[in-house]
């Protein structure tokens, strides 16, 4: 009895430890498919990425750039999160016909909207080019110079790798610098939107359940994707048809269960795994502090405004939503390293390291590692934070300053590129403030920059700021801007950029706001960025070799490279997590506690009438499980930005969620993965069906789907 207790510790103990990881879909034969298989996976490899023949990597397009889709029918039909296609359906919505409200379903493919500017991106093929970029790199000194060499290397290869007429190479930095991939990629541009359910499903919990388990978010909608007569990308056309996939994702029907294999296939978009501590702790310490003090100024007095007035909290509430993801995930991330101790963590990393590098002899290559990046840690830290205030403050949270920044951005293109130039890019932003006025109240925003120029003034390092700004009278300050600035009203706005450059610019150089702006973004490009990039230069040097270094003397640990928005496989099981002392989540979430949060009326947790019928008449057609309706399930994969939308994957190969969020306690996995506690959240393809189908009438949609019952064969 004990030798079996002890061989069940030895053999789960390992696979346990082992999990986290985004790895290259191309190079997963070896060690990661035998930890896959060792958690259940039925497929092989080259299911997955394969160059000869159709693999579940031809169902998995890049969403915009930004998000993962996936392909579930032979017609084209694209599955992807609400809040990545949040912008096609409000685009789509007007006072009539409100999508986001009361959501959208095509009922036959006539009906199906096209979206201006929305693109998948498929990804062909995966080719190891680091030979040819970095060919004559090795022997130059400066890193200026080499940095140069790399990008011509990478301009000739790009150019010169075969590929179709219609396809495009894209090239890659992987390992920090330490490999490059080339991919061939193919882009579709006549994608038209097919369905969402209403924001009370597809966005349920909205801001207060964001990063939280348990979960009820049925956060799907539907896309088409459409090519030419030859299957071919082309631009939208009436004549274009559905686009007939290689692969696309047969749909399980049977659900998941405790500790089954799970993968998810994605475009993550940015991890730092490898950083030194001293990076970790600047991050804890110093920079998220910061922005999270910044965007709690900013939201709390966006809040108050968007509580009182309907027509504000309209205006206002996508871009709360997004400055609130971050502000959030900050919070949690910082909580998470602390509580994980990461820093702590690292810094015992390090000492192995430096013992690993003295037994090994490599004292000259490796052995100031360390040092030096502690040394210019210490040096960057005041331009780091001084950075992060300029970006939050100017850039990101006050949008009078936002967007007088882009006129500053105008100005220096007259003084480096010209008339020419100017005029472009003079038009294309009036076209584009249209959209910026039309959610721009200068109340709201007058109150944030009171708030956030303070903020500025009294914390950010006084040596950067310029003298207007230090002890300086905010509340006068404020109210000059905004009764004076022509930039607080589009017709104004217009009026100032009327004309030829010179007389464009001689009126922005009178305008307070402008001059203000003009200030900060001087100082900011004088003394703070210029210093901030030449030692993030050097420190992008030591953490190449940094990052070498433990791919040479750590030969047997599982080191991935970080996420880069290119496509990875990441994998694990279903499973629950202990949140806290005493306390366990379970893996599974159900319609039962959908109704335990329901509060009529409410912005966030209302729930459409319809849905409650088919509740209180368990009415769940063939999608129910013991009589319930699962709607989330959370599971050890690792995941990050980029990728939501990601299908997760079962042993098999069929779709049984969409990947959407992580938990709370787990959101430092970017910097420190810790097996205990991260989880992704998906939602149940057996509650998105049923949306599709009781919810919202759209059956045909499920026929067209390949439904699969892989556990009962
Ligand atoms: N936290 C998720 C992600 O980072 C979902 C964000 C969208 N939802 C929201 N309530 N803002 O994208
Ligand atoms: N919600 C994220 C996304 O939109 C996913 C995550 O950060 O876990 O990609």
């Amino acid at each position: 009895m004990k030798l079996v207790k002890l061989l069940i510790v030895l053999f789960v103990l390992p696979t346990f430890a082992q999990q986290g990881g985004m790895w290259i879909p191309s190079l997963l034969k070896g060690m990661n498919e035998t930890e896959m298989k060792n958690l259940g996976m039925k497929m092989s490899v080259e299911d997955i990425y394969s160059v000869n023949h159709s693999s579940l990597k031809d169902a998995v397009p890049h969403f915009n750039g930004g998000c993962t889709s996936e392909i579930i029918s032979p017609k084209g039909l694209l599955l992807t999160n609400h809040h990545c296609g949040f912008d096609a359906i409000q685009n789509h919505s007007t006072v009539e016909h409100d999508y986001l409200a009361n959501g959208f379903w095509a009922m036959k493919m006539e009906d199906e909207l096209p979206n201006k500017d929305l693109v998948v991106t498929f990804m062909v093929s995966i080719n190891d080019v680091t030979a040819q970029v970095l060919d004559g790199v090795a022997s130059i000194t400066s890193e200026a110079e080499k940095q140069k060499k790399i990008q011509e290397n990478i301009a000739k290869v790009t150019a010169s790798f075969p590929k179709e007429s219609w396809q495009e190479n894209k090239v890659r930095t992987f390992f920090e610098g330490n490999q490059y991939i080339l991919f061939v990629t193919e882009t579709f541009k006549d994608v038209r939107l097919v369905g969402a359910p209403p924001s009370s499903i597809g966005k349920f919990g909205s801001d207060t359940d964001n990063w939280v388990w348990p979960r009820h978010t049925g956060d799907f909608s539907m896309f088409r994707i459409y090519a030419d007569k030859n299957n071919r990308p082309a631009e939208y056309s009436k004549d274009n048809v559905p686009y007939t996939p290689k692969h696309f994702l047969p749909v399980s029907l049977d659900g998941i269960k405790e500790d089954d294999f799970t993968m998810v296939f994605g475009y993550p978009g940015k991890t730092q795994e490898y950083l030194p501590s001293f990076a970790v702790a600047q991050i804890v310490k110093e920079l998220n502090p910061a922005k999270i003090e910044i965007r709690d100024a900013a939201l709390k007095v966006q809040d108050g405004f968007m509580r009182k007035d309907n027509a504000i909290k309209i205006q206002y509430a996508s871009k709360y939503a997004s400055v609130a993801n971050y502000w959030k995930k900050w919070i949690g991330e910082s909580q998470g390293l602390k509580k994980s101790n990461a820093i702590a963590l690292k810094q015992n990393f390090e000492k192995d390291f430096q013992q690993k590098v003295t037994a090994s002899g490599k004292q000259n290559e490796y052995g100031n590692l360390l040092p030096e990046f502690e040394k210019y840690y210490t040096e960057i830290t005041p331009y780091a934070v001084s950075r992060d205030y300029f970006l939050e403050v100017v850039a990101k949270n006050t949008e009078l300053l936002s967007l007088g920044y882009k006129l500053y951005q105008l100005e220096q293109v007259y003084n480096t590129k010209g008339e020419q130039s100017f005029n472009d890019r003079k038009e294309n932003l009036i076209k584009a403030q249209e959209d910026f006025y039309r959610e721009f109240n200068a109340k709201v925003d007058e109150k944030v920059f009171e708030q956030l120029i303070a903020l500025y003034g009294n914390k950010a390092p006084k040596q950067f700021l310029p003298s207007t700004l230090i002890n300086a009278d905010y509340k006068k300050l404020t109210s000059t801007l905004y009764s004076q600035s022509k930039l607080v009203d589009y017709a104004k706005f217009k009026e100032l950029l009327k004309g030829d450059a010179k007389s464009v610019l001689k009126k922005l150089n009178k305008d307070k706001g402008y001059l203000f702006v003009k200030s900060l973004a001087d100082n900011y490009t004088k003394n703070v960025a210029p210093k901030y990039d030449e030692i993030n230069l050097k420190i992008a040097a030591l953490q190449r070799t940094y990052m070498n270094a433990q791919l040479e003397l750590y030969p047997n640990t599982r080191i991935f490279p970080d996420a880069n928005s290119t496509l990875r496989v990441t994998y694990g099981k279903v499973n629950g997590y202990e949140p806290k002392d005493a306390t366990y989540y379970k893996p599974v979430t159900y319609l039962e506690g959908m109704m335990e949060k329901y509060i009529p009326g409410d912005y966030e947790f209302d729930i459409p009438k319809k849905l409650i019928e088919l509740y209180d008449a368990k009415d769940y057609g063939p999608y129910a499980e013991n009589g319930k309706l699962p709607i989330c399930f959370i599971g050890t994969n690792h995941t990050t930005g980029g990728n939501s939308g990601s299908p997760a994957i079962d042993a098999q190969g069929n779709l049984i969620g969409l990947n959407f969020d992580r938990v709370w306690e787990g959101t430092m996995s970017d910097i420190h993965y810790d097996p205990a506690i991260c989880r992704n959240v998906m939602v149940d393809m057996r509650y998105v069906l049923f949306v599709i189908d009781k919810f919202a009438g759209a059956k045909h949609l499920v026929n067209e789907m390949k439904l699969v019952h892989p556990k009962k064969k």
